[in-house]
């Protein structure tokens, strides 16, 4: 399992993104957070910005959709140069179908799950995803304090995806943290998604290097 680091960019400076992004180059993912103010009460930037951002770097960008209508709105992400979409199943119609045209526009498909919405109805729905994003907060803000109680919700995630024999990477979102992301890895998350941790962080760089340690050792 290799192990992943996506800062994201909530709790940068959303006045100078382009150069913010430029701290971390040893990110192996830019994780964008698309908020609309409905599916959670906080409001940041829709696709025109998302694709001036994908133009100002060569790391790929992750962007995860805190939006009303995934269905309607994910693809638009796609063609704004994002690698991977995660769309939150509490807000999708039709999961199986989004998941497939995302993949049919070239780009990785994933779906999100709140700290209170189970895996197990998704069970069947793992092969047709890419990766999976646990949130480990509430969605809708950055600098919440890390859920332990999603940790047994990892682990079963990382059971069925063994049981299953695919390939989808399994992502936790929300205070991660040098204290927190062993706990994480070894539940069984490969991909690790840290705002406040990276850009509160005197040197983001040298903290993305130092939180993939955490999650290997
Ligand atoms: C929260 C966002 C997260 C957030 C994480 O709803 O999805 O990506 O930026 O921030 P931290 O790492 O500070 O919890
Ligand atoms: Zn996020």
């Amino acid at each position: 399992m290799a192990v992943q680091i996506t800062p994201s960019i909530l709790n940068a400076d959303f006045a100078a993104l382009g150069a913010e992004v430029g701290r971390i180059p040893g990110a192996d993912w830019v994780h964008v957070d698309v908020m609309d103010n409905h599916f959670v009460p906080n409001l940041t930037f829709g696709p025109t910005m998302v694709e001036a951002l994908a133009r100002s770097t060569d790391v790929p960008l992750d962007a995860h959709l805190m939006i009303e209508d995934p269905d309607r709105e994910a693809l638009t992400y796609v063609e704004a140069g994002c690698g991977s979409v995660t769309f939150h199943v509490e807000a999708c119609r039709a999961p199986v179908r989004l998941a497939r045209e995302i993949r049919g526009q070239g780009a990785r498909a994933s779906m999100a799950l709140k700290p209170a919405t189970p895996i197990e109805p998704y069970e069947d729905l793992l092969a047709e995803l890419d990766m999976v994003l646990l949130m480990t907060v509430e969605p809708g803000f950055g600098g919440q304090k890390f859920l332990d109680l999603v940790l047994p919700k990892i682990r079963r995630t990382r059971e069925l995806m063994d049981r299953h024999g695919v390939e989808t990477w399994l992502q936790v979102d929300g205070g991660v943290s040098l204290e927190t992301i062993g706990r994480c890895a070894e539940a069984g998350a490969d991909v690790f998604v840290a705002g406040s941790a990276v850009f509160g962080a005197d040197d983001p760089d040298a903290m993305v290097a130092s939180l993939r340690e955490a999650a290997i050792s």
